[in-house]
């Protein structure tokens, strides 16, 4: 702290610029910058609440410096056509020394205050005193170059400066935002070039990596990761996981009510050790109790299946199939139309994007001998809309021709699910509502190895009521 008083003395004597000479002045203040992070060391330990409090105003402040220092470089290449412009950008100088200074006090009020530590934390507070020395002696050699002493120097200095802002800036939106901010959203082929920090490779397709993982990835690892380590525990891979806090172990295989991490996420979330700390999201019931079990299998990386807990498909949403052109056709469709009375209806202006077959106007006499004739376009039909209407189990040998089908509605009909097996062919089926029919459980079972089929509605049947389990195998998985 006294450095820091210093430093706040010293730069007021700078601005006064009656300073000789300087450069004993920017090297004095450099020393006593660099020797910033040793006499303020982070110990991990979380400190009095006001420091925190006023190093929470870091991230707002350290916008101020940040622009300025774009400021002063645009002042000083619009200068050259607007000589008037260079006296503001020497003021503007001056202006970012001091915010900048102020913004790093507060940085490391935040860190020290917050307990904060880790290789991120660092890299950011040297960022900022590398920051800080390089404007320092910008603004020393600046007189020089006003004077045409020099040429080069503070040109090049102020452009080393904005590449040495950028790099901080970044260290700073990977410890709020977390390491993969910036790389998420990456398309693929450019992903494969940085490839995500936090990924147990060892253990690819495991039950721990395709659910636990994404979980602690996602809702904790932002203050037990790399960046950040509370309570010297790491969330972000299997080992560290394992390895557990300064206290010692939180996962205790095979005893998940001896399992410190569970423990935390049950509290009630209004106390003080619930977890995520600082009211981040809560886990949900689900990701809970797929902890739970996961730890009460023995909390293995490398099981690729444990009992109770429901992997997602790798590839849960294949890309829709576009159907052939059917313009063809349409003299056909229309006749259809006024034969059979149900429709067909384009769903855009895109043949490729297919035809409704709608039976909304006649349900209560559609069945199965006037859903046949429809075979004629089952390639082009994504969606029938059949619910309320006559048809019976006989009507899936006309469905499972309509091979691009998608959305399936069968609510309210006789079916009973017999012979839903001859469904299991239509690879595109997504949706498929069976609400208010007889179907069983058992009966569903041939649709379970279906890739794309994750939503299927049973409100009101014989399998929503005998059986949870499969109902929650089957239940939307969003
Ligand atoms: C906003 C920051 C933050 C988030 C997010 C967070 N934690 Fe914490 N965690 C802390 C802090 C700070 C401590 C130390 C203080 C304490 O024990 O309450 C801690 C301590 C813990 C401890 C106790 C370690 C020990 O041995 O004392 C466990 C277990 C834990 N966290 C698990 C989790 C889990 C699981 C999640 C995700 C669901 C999570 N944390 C998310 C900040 C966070």
């Amino acid at each position: 702290m006294i450095a820091a008083e210093k430093l706040w003395a010293a730069l007021k004597l700078l601005r006064t610029r009656d300073v000789s000479p300087p450069w004993l002045w920017t090297s004095g203040l450099s020393v006593l910058l660099v020797a910033l992070p040793f006499a303020v060391r982070l110990d991990g330990q979380q400190h009095a609440d006001w420091l925190q409090f006023l190093g929470r105003f870091h991230p707002l402040l350290v916008h101020l410096p940040i622009g300025l220092l774009v400021l002063l470089s645009i002042l000083e290449v619009a200068a050259n056509s607007r000589p008037n412009l260079r006296d503001a950008a020497g003021f503007v100088l001056y202006l970012t020394l001091v915010t900048g200074a102020i913004s790093l006090i507060f940085g490391i009020l935040l860190a020290y205050g917050g307990g904060v530590v880790g290789s991120t934390v660092m890299r950011h507070m040297w960022g900022g005193i590398a920051l800080l020395i390089e404007l320092l002696v910008c603004a020393t050699v600046r007189p020089a170059w006003i004077s045409g002493r020099i040429e080069r120097a503070y040109p090049t200095l102020l452009a080393v400066t904005l590449l040495t802002l950028a790099w901080t800036a970044h260290q700073g939106g990977s410890l709020t935002h977390g390491n993969d901010y910036l790389t998420d959203y990456m398309p693929g082929p450019l992903k494969r070039l940085f490839p995500s920090s936090a990924s147990d490779a060892a253990y690819a397709g495991s039950v721990y990596v395709r659910r636990i993982h994404p979980i602690l990835d996602a809702k904790c690892a932002a203050c037990h990761g790399a960046s950040k380590e509370r309570a010297g525990l790491r969330l972000d891979f299997y080992e560290l996981l394992m390895k557990g806090s300064k206290d010692g172990a939180v996962i205790a295989p095979g005893n998940p009510d001896h399992s410190l991490l569970l423990q935390r996420v049950t509290l009630s979330p209004s106390d003080h050790h619930f977890m995520p700390a600082e009211g981040r999201t809560p886990l949900s019931p689900d990701e809970i109790a797929d902890i739970r079990t996961w730890i009460l299998a023995g909390a293995s990386p490398t099981a690729t299946s444990v009992p109770g807990i429901t992997l997602i498909a790798e590839n849960a949403e294949l890309p829709i199939q576009p159907v052939a052109d059917y313009s063809s056709l349409m003299t056909e469709i229309r006749a259809m139309q006024s034969s059979q009375g149900a429709k067909l209806v384009a769903v855009s202006a895109k043949p490729s994007d297919g035809l409704i077959l709608q039976t909304v106007d006649i349900a209560f006499k559609f069945d199965d001998a006037q859903l046949a004739p429809f075979r004629r376009f089952a390639p082009f039909i994504v969606e029938a809309e059949l619910g309320r209407t006559a048809v019976s189990d006989d009507c899936f040998d006309t469905l499972s021709k309509f091979t691009n089908l998608r959305a399936l509605h069968l609510e309210g009909t006789a079916v009973t699910g017999r012979s839903l097996s001859k469904l299991s062919s239509l690879s595109q089926l997504r949706y498929l509502n069976l609400s208010g029919t007889k179907v069983t459980s058992e009966a569903l079972g041939p649709l379970k190895g279906m890739p794309n089929l994750h939503h299927i509605y049973l409100f009101d049947t014989p399998a929503e009521s005998s059986s949870q389990a499969t109902d929650s195998t089957l239940r939307s998985t969003q």
